[in-house]
């Protein structure tokens, strides 16, 4: 809800931590009111059930939940919520995926998908074959939605995904084994390095810079581009030293939505993983094996709270909290200052903030 992003901008703030990353745009749903193209909400917005627990090697015992499950931002709301942000010193940094996790986009336009049969907004996790066509069509059409986007977001950093773009469907197509060619490019991967250069382009036109994740390295990097290393440190490290700004974001460290516990039973559901408080606060955003001449690229450290497990604003925040407290003094306190013994005393203090903050922690005695 959006009163709930509200109240988290206000937690983020709280904790001097000066970004909302908005992830807008996946399989499952499109968020985001886009006027010229209508049908990305009243059909991306929306999909018929939802997955029950986690998916398995055999779809035949999953299990639907059978409730129509949707809804999205107004550009009103958008630009609310944005100004809430700026006046709280939070700079909100939206994202609209592309050329993978684009099912949504592709139910509500099937012609900006390489087969152009129509297809359902996924009703399950995970990574789908489904990728946008590399045809000049669909490089206007996300254009335009960029138009709109970036009226809406002042931010000089606008995120355009790039992750878990499976190839097999360009693989396949003729016409896009054909652009390869007439392009002169080598293979897939140089494929989506090529339709990122239209958008860093695009961007950089409007003084923009294109933000993406770091599978955005594998095709030849745009020359603007803004890498988030979250399969590890390594696409961080040779970002930097490329010479290209970085945010570190490895799911080792900093993916919330990871089980706090070993004991999962007593855990929510989660997607999986193991996070505890003291491995995020252990975390140093700059790289051990980055030589020190190409650190000051590292801009800074991401939490993660991917929320296909979290059906509510109280399950989000039981994911956050206390490890953003601990992300915050990750990203603020030199190495040599920080002390675990020193955090849990003093975070004894702040979960009494929170809680008459009225936000659902994860008690650190369970
Ligand atoms: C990601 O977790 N797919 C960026």
């Amino acid at each position: 809800p959006k009163e709930f992003v509200k109240k988290y901008i206000v937690l983020l703030a709280l904790h001097k931590l000066n970004t909302f990353h908005w992830h807008l745009t996946d399989d499952q749903g499109w968020r985001i009111e886009i006027e010229k193209y209508p049908r990305l909400t009243s059909v991306g917005a929306w999909r018929k059930e939802t997955l029950v627990g986690h998916s398995t090697d055999d779809p035949a015992a999953e299990r639907y939940d059978g409730v129509r499950h949707g809804g999205f931002y107004t550009q009103d709301d958008v630009r609310e919520i944005v100004e809430y942000a700026r006046a709280r010193f939070v700079n909100v940094v939206p994202e609209i995926e592309m050329p993978g996790h684009s099912v949504a986009a592709i139910a509500a336009y099937p012609d900006l998908g390489v087969t152009g049969r129509p297809t359902e907004v996924a009703t399950k996790w995970g990574v789908f074959d489904d990728i946008l066509a590399p045809t000049d069509h669909t490089i206007a059409f996300m254009q335009d939605v960029l138009t709109e986007v970036m009226a809406l977001f002042p931010s000089p950093w606008i995120h355009l995904g790039g992750d878990e773009a499976v190839k097999t469907e360009w693989k396949a197509s003729p016409e896009v084994q054909a652009r390869i060619k007439a392009l002169g490019l080598k293979d897939e991967e140089a494929l989506q390095g090529w339709f990122m250069k239209q958008m860093d382009a695009f961007l950089a036109k409007h003084g923009r810079r294109l933000v993406g994740w770091d599978e955005i390295l594998e095709g030849g990097l745009s020359p603007n581009a803004v890498v988030m290393s979250w399969r590890g440190e390594d696409g961080g490290i040779a970002a930097a030293r490329a010479g290209h700004d970085v945010v570190m974001t490895p799911t080792q460290y900093t993916y919330f939505d990871y089980y706090q516990s070993k004991d999962r039973d007593r855990e929510p559901l989660a997607i999986g993983g193991y996070l505890p408080l003291e491995q995020v606060y252990g975390y140093d955003p700059v790289p051990a094996g980055l030589e020190p001449e190409f650190a000051s690229h590292i801009l800074g450290a991401q939490g993660q709270l991917w929320s296909e497990y979290l059906p509510g604003p109280k399950a989000v925040e039981y994911m956050a909290f206390p490890r953003l407290c601990a992300l915050a003094e990750v990203v603020w306190t030199p190495k040599a200052r920080k002390d675990y013994q020193g955090f849990l005393t003093r975070l004894a203090t702040h979960l009494e903030r929170l809680s008459i903050l009225d936000v659902n922690y994860r008690p650190l005695d369970q």
